[in-house]
């Protein structure tokens, strides 16, 4: 897959995408990551992105001009575009699969008071939002994008099943899933506090059966205690 971030931050990816299952994906040439400053595409002297807001505001736009020459400039006509947005529909896991399904992606990371509309109603495929709350600018969320596709495409994660068994994955009847079970590892008894914090016994037994249904019983007593939403409608043995 091949994924073009749009921004006026290139630097702001330095990190994020040269560590972990997103630097290996790369280096496997599983995902091609290809980030592109937006002010490359600007025509003027001071390189100028932004312009303030028609009918008067507080704050700045991330102008059309430059976003409309950046899409045409990467040639990535059949790509999906997506605006990353507060104003977007929730990106969730089902959204990260749908994603994951496209060879080509374009991610465009607004700032500021956010993106003249026009590129929403006439350049992107979809706008989507990472949460019910305002980050500074899109490159946060885009990173999540990113991360939470990459991990879906084939090949970049070793154990491909643990993908298709972790939280939200969808039902077989296409409801978002529950949550995944609570994991442990050694040691097994931990001495804290003046106490002993066990991990559960039947996790140690080599007792197959049980321990996949107390995993099972775990993730529904974690799902309506953490995320009750996720059960609405169901019933749950
Ligand atoms: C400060 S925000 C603009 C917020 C906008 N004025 C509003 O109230 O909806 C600047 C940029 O950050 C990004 N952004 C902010 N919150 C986001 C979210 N929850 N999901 C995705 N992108 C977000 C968008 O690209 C947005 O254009």
């Amino acid at each position: 897959m091949k994924i073009h971030l749009v921004t006026i931050f290139p630097q702001f990816f330095e990190g994020p995408f040269s560590c972990g299952i997103v630097s290996r994906a790369r280096q496997a040439g599983l995902l091609d990551i290809r980030i592109h400053d937006l002010r490359d595409w600007t025509a003027d002297r001071h390189r100028t992105v932004d312009d303030r807001p028609f009918g008067g505001d507080e704050g700045m736009v991330l102008k059309v001009e430059p976003i409309y020459a950046a899409l045409r400039g990467l040639n990535a006509a059949g790509a999906r575009k997506v605006l990353l947005s507060a104003q977007g529909p929730l990106f969730d896991q089902a959204a990260a699969r749908r994603l994951a399904g496209y060879a080509e992606i374009v991610l465009v990371c607004g700032r500021y008071e956010g993106v003249d509309e026009r590129v929403a109603e006439r350049l992107m495929d979809e706008e989507l939002s990472v949460g019910n709350f305002v980050l500074t600018g899109g490159e946060w969320a885009a990173g999540m994008v990113v991360d939470s596709v990459a991990r879906l495409l084939p090949g970049v994660v070793g154990n491909a099943s643990s993908t298709e068994r972790e939280s939200f994955t969808p039902d077989e009847a296409g409801r978002v899933g529950i949550l995944d079970y609570p994991h442990y590892t050694r040691p097994a008894s931990f001495e804290a506090e003046g106490e002993t914090w066990e991990a559960p016994p039947i996790l140690l037994s080599g007792r197959h059966e049980q321990i996949a249904e107390w995993r099972r019983q775990a993730a529904l007593t974690k799902t309506r205690r953490n995320r009750p939403d996720l059960l609405a409608g169901r019933r749950c043995a």
